[in-house]
């Protein structure tokens, strides 16, 4: 049994609507679904935060070190940017793992680096929704073994 936090970060609260071309038709709520389906076959109980300010996304990591024993992380844009969100995944010392939807590295260059995954246990980038899945049983395989 593991506790996770999922957190999904800026505009992701629009998938379903935003660019289905590049992130699939599935909304959030559809996406997170799926999780809860996988976590529950893997005895694995999900605490999920979607939010468009980075601020509240470190405030949920840092929460975590309390609860948690690992981190599904789709950062959004921030991922591109972030210095704060890496420095954070650092301090808490949670195993975390990076998805996105689409394939950031076939897309434009400043997509092409993630401020994030050298903080992270790997990066599992354009599979879609199934991202996600990927990144839980990844997770979970770390905790296991
Ligand atoms: C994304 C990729 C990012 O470059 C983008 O800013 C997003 C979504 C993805 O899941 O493919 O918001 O993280």
């Amino acid at each position: 049994m593991g506790q996770l936090l999922i957190l999904h970060g800026p505009n992701l609260n629009l998938l379903g609507l935003r660019e289905p071309g590049v992130y699939g038709r599935l909304t959030l709520a559809e996406i997170n679904q799926k999780l809860e389906q996988a976590a529950a076959a893997s005895n694995l109980s999900l605490r999920i935060y979607q939010s468009n300010h980075e601020g509240a996304l470190i405030d949920h990591i840092h929460e975590a070190r309390t609860w948690a024993n690992g981190i599904l992380i789709n950062p959004g844009a921030y991922t591109h940017t972030s210095y704060a969100l890496r420095d954070a995944i650092v301090a808490v010392g949670l195993p975390t793992v990076e998805v996105h939807l689409s394939n950031i590295h076939a897309r434009e260059p400043f997509r092409h680096e993630s401020k994030l995954a050298a903080a992270c246990l790997g990066q599992i980038s354009g599979f879609g929704w199934y991202s996600y899945i990927l990144g839980l049983h990844a997770l979970r395989q770390h905790l296991e073994a």
